[in-house]
């Protein structure tokens, strides 16, 4: 090899360094940035949420669950415990089956003792377990039943199972029917590692003056997070005793829960259902928010005329699954070519009247039912409007199907049963709304996004499409433009 060769080579080698060298020079601080940025959108989206164990947690060990605990929640994130019993569960068992998908929900009913041993338990219900003895507790409500102590340890008992990845316990009933994913919606809104207490009151205001306002309802049921169900176990069995003399599980779970100080996060979306009666003017009247539950769902009347009750919730759930954040949503507009306004209640029923009522006026609840104790008129904790004036009443019609009508929209269809609500009005303003005998509604489906947002009651407009035939009126249901509102001329 020539000197001059070595020297191109020495040259060239240098060069090859050089060029290394430059390439890391230009490469490293966009690779430093991009790491720097990722670190700035991790904590970004985290700062709503933040909390420091769980940042400490994830820089320390860095182990996988942490990363999985910034996923938005989901249904495998929530552990059910329900309160049931070998004598109710028969005849309630269908009712908790219509919501509950076994390799989806978890959780477990709680029993009082074991089921006849010559019954299999089947796949389709939640698998059950025994409550722990309860007879060294204390229980000294008069007019109460000591069942109330099992039922407040099911969130001890549920918790102390210790399975992976649960990040709320949500405690119902038997009788309760969830509509998991709203309850998805609702939860994923909220930081689950922060002690949280969800739920709602009872719609009775007897009931609430009795059991105080801040008790999440055990029957509508509610929710607690992990970190605040890990600091309630500690102390509950203490609060099963010093709160001997309160009736009800949640009570007790509530008293407990003000012990360490956190408050109830209520949500419209859970119903107790202390309600006796027709369920009808509050489903027709449902607020802006997810349908999360429905209780009582043995006491209250049908749902559907002419169907039995399991069969009504059947059909609402069966709407629940077409378009679940859309589930009793209203929209209310009004036909002005015939001065007629119309009332929906999404995948439940519609309401037609033949005047022009104020968005006000309809978004109250029709008081088709009585308070649960004293079957009184009223108080509710919401306004009613009276349906004892024959002509102030709506022409009612009632969910017959919903299909898929493409482009992410569902297209349902509602019938008129006959005379629930109307009649007997002698004026004639009645005589062309009651030749309506089918509403036909056309409304994209409701994403959860939207739950995000501040609630808004969408819109929809009465259509020119029912090609001249009378007795069908075509509804179009969507988000409100601009400058949208229900103003009567
Ligand atoms: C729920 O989120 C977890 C992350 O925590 C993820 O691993 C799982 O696949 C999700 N499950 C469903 C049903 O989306
Ligand atoms: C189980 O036994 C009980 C009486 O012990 C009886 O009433 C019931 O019908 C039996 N069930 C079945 C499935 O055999
Ligand atoms: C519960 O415990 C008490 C007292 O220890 C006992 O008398 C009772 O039989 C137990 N009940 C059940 C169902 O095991
Ligand atoms: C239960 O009540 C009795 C009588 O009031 C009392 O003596 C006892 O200490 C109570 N037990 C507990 C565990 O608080
Ligand atoms: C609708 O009401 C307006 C007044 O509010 C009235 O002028 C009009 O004639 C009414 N139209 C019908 C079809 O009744
Ligand atoms: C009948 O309709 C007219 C016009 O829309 C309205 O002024 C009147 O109050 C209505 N009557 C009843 C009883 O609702
Ligand atoms: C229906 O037709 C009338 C006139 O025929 C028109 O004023 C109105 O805007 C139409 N409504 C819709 C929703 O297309
Ligand atoms: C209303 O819906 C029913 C059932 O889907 C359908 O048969 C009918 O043609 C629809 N009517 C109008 C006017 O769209």
């Amino acid at each position: 090899m020539s000197s001059s060769s070595k020297v191109l080579q020495h040259l060239q080698s240098w060069k090859f360094t050089l060029s290394i060298f430059l390439k890391i020079c230009l490469v490293l601080p966009p690779f430093l940035l991009l790491i720097f940025f990722f670190h700035k959108v991790h904590l970004y989206n985290r700062t709503p949420q933040f909390n420091f164990n769980h940042y400490i947690q994830h820089y320390t060990t860095n182990t996988a669950p942490a990363v999985d605990d910034r996923e938005p929640t989901n249904i495998s994130h929530i552990l059910f415990g329900l309160a049931g019993s070998v004598k109710t569960w028969p005849k309630r068992r269908p009712y908790v089956e219509l919501y509950w998908q076994p390799s989806v929900t978890k959780g477990f009913v709680w029993m009082d003792q074991n089921p006849p041993e010559n019954e299999t338990w089947p796949q389709t219900s939640p698998p059950y377990k025994v409550s722990a003895n309860t007879s060294s507790f204390n229980y000294t409500c008069w007019y109460g039943d000591r069942s109330a102590v099992r039922l407040t340890r099911i969130l001890k008992e549920s918790f102390e199972l210790g399975l992976k990845n649960v990040r709320w316990f949500v405690m119902g009933d038997d009788d309760t029917l969830f509509f998991p994913e709203n309850l998805v919606t609702v939860l994923a809104k909220y930081d689950h590692n922060d002690l949280y207490y969800i739920g709602a009151d009872s719609e009775s205001v007897e009931q609430d003056v009795i059991f105080s306002y801040k008790t999440a309802f055990g029957g509508g049921g509610y929710a607690i997070s992990y970190p605040l169900a890990e600091e309630l176990v500690k102390i509950l069995d203490g609060c099963v005793n010093r709160y001997a003399q309160l009736y009800g599980g949640d009570q007790k779970i509530q008293a407990c829960v003000s012990e360490i100080g956190v408050q109830t996060t209520k949500e419209r979306g859970f119903h107790q259902v202390d309600i006796r009666g027709s369920l009808y003017g509050l489903l027709a009247s449902h607020p802006v928010a997810p349908l999360v539950s429905l209780h009582h769902v043995e006491t209250v009347d049908q749902l559907f005329p002419s169907s039995t009750r399991v069969e009504s919730y059947k059909k609402l759930v069966e709407a629940y699954k077409m378009d679940p954040g859309r589930i009793l949503q209203q929209s209310i507009c009004h036909d002005l070519q015939r001065n007629w306004s119309i009332s929906v209640s999404w995948g439940y029923s519609v309401q037609l009247y033949p005047s022009l009522l104020t968005a006000k006026e309809l978004e109250i609840a029709l008081g088709t039912f009585q308070t649960w104790k004293s079957w009184s008129d009223e108080p509710f904790v919401f306004n009613i409007r009276s349906v004892s004036d024959p002509c102030g009443r709506p022409v009612v019609y009632f969910l017959d199907r919903v299909e898929s009508a493409g482009g992410g929209e569902t297209r349902s269809t509602y019938m008129r049963y006959g005379d629930v609500l109307e009649k007997k009005c002698n004026g004639d303003n009645y005589t062309a709304t009651m030749r309506v005998d089918l509403v036909n509604v056309t409304a994209p489906r409701l994403t959860r996004d939207l739950w995000n947002k501040a609630p808004r009651r969408q819109c929809c407009e009465v259509m020119n499409d029912s090609n001249g035939v009378e007795s069908t009126v075509v509804i179009k249901v969507r988000g409100c433009h601009r400058f949208e509102s229900v103003t009567p001329p």
